[in-house]
């Protein structure tokens, strides 16, 4: 596998990144995927949030965090009192097996969050974010470079790898946390998204 990074142009901005991962070839997810996903929300937020990879709805509509995963994200942010974030993915196309009519998410492998890393390179290069909001183990991986376990780990402001000058959250997917809805687990799981999410918030301030 190439990886992303000669399809992700230099010196550019979002818009122009936005634009060239349409082109990216850095790993096998564009071929059955219906388009790459880039970002969401403006270039100068102080908060990042990182989440794994595109969804069924996302791969769709071209959006990140437009899904049943991105509804209990926006309630959790607004919840956190957190606006005005960077909203991004590790992987940027959708990986699925197709069950029927149905496409299921599967997991990216390393090598998939490894080839896309370029693009989320460029773009903490250019947003230059003051946290980082890992939603999830993948998206942990990604921004720390580093497996990670989200229990031991959630709930405090992390150094990021390599002097990098952004500090790093790290919590819980919100598809996780949707997962969980309707037993008695999702009240507490939700607030714990929350309060992640209030430190990010604090630490971007
Ligand atoms: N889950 C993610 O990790 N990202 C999205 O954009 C949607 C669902
Ligand atoms: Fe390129 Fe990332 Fe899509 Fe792979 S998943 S083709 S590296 S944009």
């Amino acid at each position: 596998r190439p990886g992303a990074q000669r399809w992700v142009p230099e010196h550019a901005d979002v818009a122009a990144l936005a634009s060239a991962v349409h082109d990216c070839r850095g790993c096998e997810l564009w071929r059955p995927a219906t388009q790459a996903v880039f970002s969401a929300g403006p270039a100068d937020a102080t908060v990042m949030l990182v989440g794994e990879q595109p969804g069924d709805h996302e791969d769709q509509e071209g959006e990140p965090f437009v899904g049943p995963a991105g509804r209990v994200l926006d309630d959790a942010l607004r919840e956190a009192g957190l606006d005005g974030a960077y909203l991004t993915n590790a992987v940027k196309h959708f990986r699925f097996t197709e069950r029927g009519k149905r496409r299921l998410h599967r997991t990216p492998d390393v090598a998939h969050v490894r080839a896309c890393l370029p693009w989320l390179t460029a773009e903490l290069a250019v947003v230059r974010p003051r946290v980082v909001v890992a939603l999830g183990a993948i998206a942990g991986r990604a921004v720390l470079g580093r497996p990670v376990r989200i229990g031991a780990e959630r709930g405090q402001v992390l150094d990021a790898a390599d002097g990098a000058e952004h500090r790093v959250v790290l919590t819980t997917h919100p598809s996780a946390v949707l997962r969980l809805r309707g037993t008695p687990d999702y009240a507490e799981a939700f607030a714990a998204l929350v309060a992640d999410l209030r430190l990010a918030a604090r630490t971007g301030r």
